[in-house]
């Protein structure tokens, strides 16, 4: 039986959210320069995205470039860039065929114009399928989301009537990027860091974290599998006892 069999179909987290991190690290062990690591990269997003689907998984959010990232050098940057342009082009019709949605959150002004209007033409593309969504995060880091919904909060308040308004979470959630997208219930890492980065803050707040050595290049879909196996393994209490649970 293979492992995707073996995943109890009644537990697979709706919403997995990946960092994947480590490209630098496999390219410098196979002698490479660092943009080597990331188009290899790109296969391990196709095999995740793929294996994610036949999971069942409804949300999966993949971190392809923090607002930190920008800080990286300018070739690897324009690099990243180029690949994304191009990948996002070359995808989009299996995006379709497979009846992914695809979805972006982030800064994405911030994007060199023609990584934003790729990415715009495939989220229109791709708008009216029902399958997995797909959502890159782009330009992204969860402070610049946070402060960046504060803001339009308060110019909300301020342009209304009502001064009196009191922010509740389900307000909040409305004003962040991922407004229609439930909290993801498990975060994966590779590469064997022990870090959040500036990722979904606000979301993680009671996601099961697990944290893998294996650099994203060489993460396939049975490893997914085997975290989601992990996942069902775990005991959710959100602050309650077992006892409580079992109840
Ligand atoms: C982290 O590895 C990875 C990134 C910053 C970029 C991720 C991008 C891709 C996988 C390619 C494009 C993605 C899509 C969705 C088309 P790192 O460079 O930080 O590795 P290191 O920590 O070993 O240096």
């Amino acid at each position: 039986m293979s492992l995707l069999e073996k995943l109890d179909k009644s537990n697979i987290p709706q919403h997995v959210a990946i960092i994947m991190d480590g490209n630098g690290r496999w390219a410098k062990k196979n002698n490479k320069a660092r943009v080597f690591g990331h188009k290899n990269g790109v296969k391990s997003v196709r095999e995740v995205t793929e294996g994610a689907a036949q999971a069942g998984v409804k949300y999966l959010t993949l971190y392809a470039f923090s607002t930190e990232n920008w800080n990286r050098p300018k070739a690897e940057v324009a690099a990243l860039m180029q690949l994304l342009v191009t990948t996002i082009a070359k995808e989009t019709k299996t995006l379709n065929k497979n009846n992914i949605k695809l979805q972006a959150i982030g800064d994405l002004k911030n994007l060199p114009g023609n990584c934003y209007s790729e990415l715009n033409k495939a989220i229109d593309s791709t708008s009216t399928n029902d399958g997995m969504t797909l959502v890159l995060a782009l330009s992204y880091s969860s402070k610049w989301e946070i402060l960046d919904a504060v803001n339009r909060l308060l110019n909300d308040v301020k342009a209304s009537d009502n001064k009196e308004i009191k922010v509740d979470e389900a307000m909040f959630n409305r004003y962040l990027c991922t407004a229609n997208i439930p909290d993801p219930e498990l975060l994966i890492r590779t590469s064997g860091e022990y870090r959040i980065s500036n990722f979904l803050l606000w979301q993680l707040a009671y996601s099961e974290l697990y944290f893998t050595p294996i650099l994203w290049p060489d993460f396939t879909r049975e490893n997914l599998w085997e975290a989601i196996a992990d996942y069902q393994s775990r005991e959710r209490r959100f602050g309650k006892t077992s006892e409580q649970l079992s109840s």
